[in-house]
This record gives structure tokens, C-alpha cells and sequence, in this order.
């Protein structure tokens, strides 16, 4: 079973979908916190924009459910706004830039959920997925705007 938490309105292909939001055609719907699946059910969890939604703490327990439900060897993908990025946008840029960046390090509060409540750049965001028990963090691409790492759940 491959996992998509938080897939919001831009649910990616072959996942199971899961939002807090309902009517938005997730699969299943509930808080991240608390995932509502097996441990080691999942062969991959995947989450994009997803993870600076939850203030800190609670981004961590996130983490946590993501790991467990993961099979041992299964794969996270994680993408996040850099909040590295965005804070030198914002403090170097005026106009709609500067709204954009401001957007991306708040949230655009399009609804309840869309706030952001804690912010990552590449350091921050291995610490947390360390802190959750994932090995082999690596960045799955060079984007500067936003952090796309990887992640393994230990086989042992
Ligand atoms: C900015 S959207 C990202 C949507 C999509 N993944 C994308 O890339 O555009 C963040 C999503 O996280 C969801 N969300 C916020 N808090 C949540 C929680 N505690 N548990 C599950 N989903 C949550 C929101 O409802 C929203 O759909």
C-alpha cells in the first residue's frame, strides 16, 4: 500500500489519499497524528506541503505514525517549503515576491487548515526525520525553493 498524507487537492497518482479535510476525495479521512492504519502497512508514504501544517511537536508525532505504519525498508518522500529560501526572498524582495514568500513561510489561508505552523530548511528537517527513526535522508533533488528529501525506515 503505498500512503499520500495530506494530499489535499493535488492528490498524486497510485496512493491511497489522506486528509484531514473531508469532501475533498481523500480515501480516508483523519489527523495525521493519529494515523488510522497498521504498523509497517505501508510499502511507501509519500507527503508533499504537508508536514509544516502542524506546529513543531506535533509535526514530530506526524513523523512518528509515518515511520510506523512504513514497513521495515519502506521509503518516505517528504516535500516541504525552505524556509532558508523564502525568509531571504521575503527580507530581499517588496511587491507580490515579498507576498509570495510571506505566503509560503505563513500559509496562504485559503481555509482552516492552511496555515503554517513551523518552518524547515534542510538541517531542521533531517534532524526531525532522525528524531523519528528514518536512515538514509538524502535530498531527492536540488530545487532551492523547497526541500524533497528521502528516507528509509531501518530494515532492523
Ligand atoms: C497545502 S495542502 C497540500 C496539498 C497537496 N499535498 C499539495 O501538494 O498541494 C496541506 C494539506 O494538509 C492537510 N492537513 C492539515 N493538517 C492535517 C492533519 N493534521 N492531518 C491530515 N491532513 C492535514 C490539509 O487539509 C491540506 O489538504
Amino acid at each position: 500500500m503505498k500512503l499520500e498524507i495530506g494530499s489535499g487537492n493535488k492528490p498524486q497518482k497510485g496512493y491511497i489519499h489522506f486528509d484531514i479535510r473531508a469532501g475533498i476525495g481523500a480515501d480516508v479521512v483523519g489527523d495525521a497524528r493519529e494515523l488510522p492504519f497498521k504498523e509497517g502497512e505501508c510499502d511507501e508514504v509519500y507527503s508533499r506541503f504537508f508536514l509544516e501544517h502542524l506546529p513543531r511537536k506535533d509535526a514530530l508525532l506526524a513523523l512518528k505514525e509515518m515511520f510506523r505504519v512504513l514497513k521495515r525498508d519502506g521509503k518516505l518522500e517528504i516535500i516541504v517549503p525552505n524556509i532558508a529560501y523564502f525568509c531571504k526572498l521575503f527580507s530581499e524582495e517588496s511587491g507580490q515576491k515579498k507576498e509570495w514568500a510571506l505566503n509560503k513561510i505563513y500559509g496562504f489561508e485559503h481555509y482552516k487548515e492552511d496555515h503554517h505552523f513551523f518552518g524547515y530548511d534542510e538541517e531542521i528537517l533531517s534532524k526531525a526525520l532522525k528524531e523519528s527513526g528514518f536512515i538514509e535522508i538524502k535530498r531527492a533533488d536540488e530545487e532551492e525553493q523547497y526541500l524533497h528529501l528521502t528516507a528509509k525506515k531501518p530494515l532492523k
